[in-house]
């Protein structure tokens, strides 16, 4: 499907890990990248885009499809008062007013239409098929992320042109388009034979990869490629934190959950002391805990303070390797 050597697909890891270079290494090692858009103004990803191109390289773009509905105030206010002492202990005064946006989606679509990448892949739900059918019409092949066969359905209905399946197992947000949907801890090979039972689109399949025999699982279970995300999480040229770069070799972190604390939406992360303190309280309002907890989540990374940071990490953590990222490509096929 999308043509390189290899079938390893660098996953879009969106507030601050992928950066261009990192891209350039994985396309350079026969690979194919996202950079992600999500979180980034039109302004940021418009110079995002100018980075791409300076680079000489064929890249994926990531959408987030914006959320229906917005968090009832009182939920806010009540989540905004336990955080309290979060952020006291890291100086940062936590916004008054609940923010529901759209990730700036329809910017976002007009730069991508005026300036088309080959994929365009999307995240948490389903735009307007319109959407998705200016995108194509301007050059772009258009992937939706799910997390289900019911889900890999209705994307067809909307008419992309293949899938992203990711597994439970994943690092960082769970694509699933019902944050409230429990997400059960199906082996990603298993989503993909469901998904390929229901669809004929092609898959990129994503979620657990610690190695090449996780790789050569998800080709033998139908995928056409194979993302990875947190195993490029310690490469050389990703822009990961130091906070959580090292967190992933603390061995006092032994175990990733799915929460929603961070941002209101689930997602895998090293468990930790905020997970732990607020996973069973929080609210799901996502995007609005995502802005709510931001400037708290960067003071603890800029204070080296791992237990108020969102840790995403698969399962696979413990097999990513501080090396650079075209020979953790190369390694896995
Ligand atoms: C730090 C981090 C950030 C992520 N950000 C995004 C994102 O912006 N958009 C997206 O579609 N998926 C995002 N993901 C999920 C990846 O696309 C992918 O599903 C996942 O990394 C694959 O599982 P693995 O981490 O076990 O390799 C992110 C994952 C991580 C670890």
């Amino acid at each position: 499907m999308i043509g390189t050597d290899l079938p390893i697909v660098a996953a879009p890891m969106a507030g601050g890990p992928s950066t261009v270079a990192l891209a350039s290494a994985v396309t350079d090692a026969g690979g194919f990248a996202f950079l992600p858009a999500g979180y980034l103004t039109a302004a940021a990803l418009e110079s995002l885009l100018a980075d791409a191109r300076a680079a000489g390289r064929p890249f994926g773009v990531n959408l987030f499809v914006p959320q229906p509905g917005a968090l009832p105030a009182e939920q806010y206010d009540g989540y905004r008062a336990e955080l309290a002492d979060e952020a006291a202990a890291l100086g940062v005064d936590l916004p008054v007013e609940p923010q529901h946006d759209d990730d700036a989606w329809p910017a976002k679509v007009d730069l991508l239409v005026s300036e088309p990448a080959p994929f365009v892949s999307l995240t948490f739900g389903l735009p307007p098929g319109s959407d998705i059918a200016r995108l194509q019409v301007a050059g772009s092949r258009v992937l939706a992320t799910v997390t289900t066969p019911d889900e890999a359905r209705a994307a067809e209905e909307a008419g992309v042109d293949g899938l992203v399946v990711q597994g439970s197992a994943a690092g960082g947000h769970s694509g699933a388009f019902d944050p409230r949907r429990p997400i059960p801890p199906t082996p990603t090979a298993e989503v993909v034979r469901a998904v390929r039972a229901v669809t004929a689109l092609p898959v990129v399949a994503g979620g657990g990869v610690d190695g090449p025999d996780a790789v050569r699982a998800l080709l033998d279970a139908g995928a056409a490629a194979v993302a990875v995300g947190t195993l490029l999480l310690r490469a050389t040229e990703a822009g990961t934190t130091p906070t959580h770069r090292a967190a992933l070799t603390d061995p006092a972190f032994a175990e990733t959950v799915l929460t929603h604390a961070f941002t209101g939406r689930p997602a895998r992360a090293l468990r930790n002391g905020f997970v732990d303190r607020h996973g069973a309280s929080a609210p799901y309002g996502y995007p609005e805990l995502h802005h709510l907890t931001r400037d708290l989540r960067r003071a603890a990374a800029a204070a080296g303070d791992p237990h108020r940071l969102h840790l995403w990490a698969g399962t696979g953590w413990r097999a990513a390797q501080e090396r650079p990222a075209g020979e953790i490509v190369r390694g896995l096929v």
